[in-house]
C-alpha cells in the first residue's frame, strides 16, 4: 500500500477531510472529559523545523503524549540537516527510525522530496507555499461555531501567502467560496488562483472581499523568512487590515480568525485580539485535536 503524507489539503478527498473535521470534533471531546484516548504506544513522530514555532510545536507533541507516543524536536541547528546531509538521505534515514514525520521548513520542494524518500507519511508544519495543518484547525473551529463551511463565503485579507494558498486549497476541497483582497504585486499563486476557478477571486478593497463574508481571516504582512521587506510589506499592506470597520462590512455573525502569531496594530487592529466575533483562542487550541485526528488517519491508512 502506498504510503499517504500530507503536503497540502489536496493529499486527501473532500469526504476524507470532512471525516477528519468530524474526527478532530470527537478527539477534543474526548480529551475534555479525560476519556481514554486511541492508543499509539512506542509510535515516535520525528519533528523537524527549520522555523520557529510555538503552536506547531506543542500540538503535535502533546498529541502524540496523548496517543503515548513520543515526540523528537529535531533542528537544524544540532542535526546533519544544517550541515548540507542531502534531504533525499535524512529522509531514508529519518523514516527508517520514525512512523511518521512532520516538517517545517522553507522551499515547498523541499517537503515534496522529503516525502518522495520518505517511507513513513510524511506531515506538512508550514513551508513558503502552504500550511495545511492551520486549515484543518480553522474548518473544525468554524464548524464548531457555525456547522458546516460548505456554500459559506470566506474573506482572506492581506498578504497571498502560504495561509492565504492553501484557504484556495480548502475553498475546493471543503466547497466555500473566498475572496481574496491583496495589494498588487502580494497575489497568491496564478496557478493555484486558476486551478480554483470561480469560487476563489481576487479583488484590491478590503471592504468589497468583507461584504457578504461569513469569516474574515489574516496573517502576519512579513512571513518568515522575509524578514528584510519588513518595511516595504508594512507599506504596500496598510490598507489590509482588519478592524472593526471592516468587521463591520461582513455578515452579522461572521467569525474572525488569525492562525497566530499576531501583529497587533498592523494586519489586525490590537482591539479584535479578544472581541466576541474573534475565536482566535479556538483556533489555536484546535491544532491539537486536528492533528491528533490527522496523525491518526495516516497511521491508519
Ligand atoms: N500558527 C502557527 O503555525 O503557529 P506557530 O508558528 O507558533 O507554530
Ligand atoms: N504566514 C506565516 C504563518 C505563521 C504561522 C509565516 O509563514 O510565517
Amino acid at each position: 500500500m502506498a504510503v499517504r503524507h500530507f503536503l497540502t489539503l489536496n493529499d486527501l478527498s473532500p469526504e476524507e477531510l470532512d471525516q477528519l473535521m468530524q474526527r478532530a470534533i470527537e478527539l477534543k471531546a474526548l480529551h475534555k472529559a479525560r476519556q481514554p484516548e486511541p492508543q499509539f504506544p512506542n509510535y515516535v513522530l520525528g519533528m523537524v523545523f527549520e522555523k520557529a514555532s510555538t503552536r506547531t510545536r506543542i500540538s503535535f507533541e502533546a498529541g502524540m503524549a496523548h496517543f503515548g507516543g513520543h515526540a523528537m524536536f529535531l533542528s537544524p541547528r544540532d542535526t546533519q540537516l544544517g550541515r548540507g546531509e542531502p534531504v533525499e538521505d535524512s529522509a531514508r534515514v529519518i523514516s527508517s527510525m520514525c512512523d511518521i514525520v512532520m516538517i517545517r521548513t522553507f522551499e515547498h520542494s523541499i517537503i515534496e522530496r522529503f516525502a518522495a524518500n520518505s517511507s513513513v507519511p510524511v506531515i506538512n508544519a508550514l513551508t513558503d507555499d502552504f500550511h495545511p495543518c492551520q486549515l484543518l484547525a480553522d474548518i473544525q473551529t468554524f464548524i464548531e461555531h457555525r456547522g458546516s463551511i460548505k456554500g459559506k463565503q470566506v474573506a482572506w485579507i492581506g498578504d497571498g501567502n502560504n495561509m492565504c494558498q492553501s484557504y484556495i486549497n480548502a475553498a475546493c476541497q471543503f466547497d466555500f467560496t473566498l475572496k481574496i483582497a491583496c495589494p498588487e504585486g502580494h497575489e497568491p499563486r496564478a496557478d493555484l488562483l486558476e486551478q480554483a476557478g470561480d469560487r476563489v477571486e481576487v479583488l484590491r478593497d478590503p471592504a468589497a472581499a468583507a461584504k457578504g463574508s461569513d469569516l474574515l481571516v489574516t496573517d502576519v504582512w512579513a512571513s518568515m523568512g522575509q524578514e528584510d521587506e519588513k518595511a516595504e510589506r508594512r507599506r504596500a499592506l496598510a490598507g489590509y487590515q482588519i478592524n472593526r470597520a471592516l468587521l463591520d462590512c461582513a455578515n452579522p455573525d461572521a467569525l474572525y480568525m488569525h492562525c497566530l502569531p499576531a501583529k497587533r496594530g498592523e494586519e489586525i487592529s490590537a482591539d479584535l485580539m479578544d472581541d466576541p466575533k474573534s475565536v482566535i483562542w479556538d483556533e489555536a487550541e484546535n491544532r491539537l485535536h486536528a492533528q491528533k485526528a490527522l496523525i491518526e488517519f495516516l497511521l491508519t491508512h
